[in-house]
Formats: C-alpha cells, structure tokens, sequence
C-alpha cells in the first residue's frame, strides 16, 4: 500500500513565522516537517501548537548517540504524538533497535521510525577520505537501509533518485522519503540531485519533503495543491 503524500519543509526560525505561514491553509492541512532549526527555537510547544491544528508532523532531529541515550530520548519524543521521527543509520542496529523501544507507547503504538543513510551534502570523495568507507555511495546506502529494515525500522530518508534502488533491495512496503523536489518550471537553488513531484511519483517514492519550492512562493497554497495535484492524487 502506498502512502503518497506530500510533506512540506517548515524550515523557519520562530513559531511566529511558521504559524503565520500555515494559517494561510484554511482547507486541507499539509503534513509538515519540523526540523532542528524550529524545534531548538521553540521547543516542544511548537509541536504541540501544529498538532493541535490538525497537521501531520515529521519531526527531523535525526537522533545518534549511543543505544540507550537514543532509546530515552526516543520515549520523551514518543509522548509528543508526532507521526514520524528519524534517526541516523550510521548508529549501528543496536541503536536503531533500542530506538524503537523507546519510541513505543504502552498500547504499542508509535510514529513512523525512519533512518537517514548518508546524507545527499556527503559526496562519495568525502566518504572514502574522511569517513574511511570504502564502498560506493550508492551500495553504501542500500546496506545502511537494509540495516534499518534488519532493525525494524518503517523506511529511510533518500534521494529520489536512490528510491527506486531502496525499494529493489527492501522491498516496495519499506517507506522512502524523498526530499529535493523542484518543479519542472522552479529553481534548483542549492539541491542537486532534484526530480519533479510528477517524476518522483513514476519512481514509486511514498512521501517527498518539499520546502522552499511551497515556502518560497508568491502563493504557498497553490503550490502546494500543485505538488499534491502531481504527486499524490
Ligand atoms: O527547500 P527544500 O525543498 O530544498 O527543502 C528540503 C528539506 O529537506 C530541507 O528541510 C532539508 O534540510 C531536508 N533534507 C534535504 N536533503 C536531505 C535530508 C533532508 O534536503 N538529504
């Protein structure tokens, strides 16, 4: 079963700014991504403030430290009701593991765990030099999700054009989540690796994370319906 949905990047700096940007959704409310920058600013109550108003969350605080650190924290975050959280693959599978105890409630339900692999600003030169993994980017990645899925983990966070690759070797049921979205008609900015929402539907991703091409434009919400027009409907 596919997810497809489209998750917005709220990369603003205060509550104020993103409360004023999601007040311009008076009709559907978009699943959205609060990542560190916000929830350092705010703290929980920006989350408690977006759920409130109706929103799916993604909370983008791609937790790595040891097994039973990621475990405790992984509990307080499970009491915040997101909808999904991630973590670092490079974390080894114990710490996937004890992440997932620590995100299950009691009645055993819990939000999505997905694991970054290697971040798309880390280029295969850098792996080897600085990392000293000696292994191609993209086998590198497909081992780290099949880490994840051994860890029983839901998915992971991958470019779109890696997705497809992902789904090949864990299955179509394990969940990637793809930023670097543009429109075929918008800026790239600083993204490299981009595909449209359209293309990224025809890869057979389950969610694509979609910041400034919603943010940045004249009409947020018209972007907004464009990318679920291309992508999820
Ligand atoms: O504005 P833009 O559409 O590029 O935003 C993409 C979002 O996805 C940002 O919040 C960015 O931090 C996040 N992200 C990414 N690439 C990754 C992981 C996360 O662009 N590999």
């Amino acid at each position: 079963m596919s997810h497809r949905d489209v998750i917005i990047a709220c990369d603003f700096s205060s509550a104020a700014a993103t409360l004023a940007f999601l007040d311009k959704f008076t009709d559907r409310k978009p699943f959205v991504k609060i990542g560190m920058e916000l929830y350092y600013a705010e703290g929980p109550s920006i989350v408690r403030e977006i759920k409130a108003r109706g929103h799916k969350i993604f909370l983008d605080l791609k937790l790595h430290d040891i097994p039973n650190t990621v475990k405790k924290a992984m509990a307080v975050l499970s009491h915040l009701d997101v909808d999904m959280c991630n973590l670092h693959a490079a974390g080894t599978i114990d710490m996937m593991k004890a992440a997932l105890e620590g995100l299950t409630r009691p009645d055993g339900t819990r939000p999505l765990l997905i694991a970054v692999t290697q971040l798309t600003s880390t280029s295969e030169e850098r792996m080897r030099r600085e990392l000293l993994i000696d292994a191609g980017i993209n086998d590198t990645i497909v081992h780290y999700a099949r880490n994840a899925r051994e860890a029983g983990l839901d998915g992971v966070v991958c470019s779109p054009l890696e997705a497809g690759m992902v789904k090949e070797a864990c299955g179509s049921g394990f969940v990637t989540v793809t930023p670097g979205v543009r429109f075929a008609d918008g800026e790239v900015g600083d993204q490299v690796r981009v595909t449209t929402p359209a293309r990224a539907k025809e890869i057979g991703t389950d969610y694509i994370v979609v910041g400034r091409p919603i943010t940045q434009a004249a009409d947020p919400v018209a972007a907004y319906e464009r990318c679920m027009a291309e992508f999820a409907e």
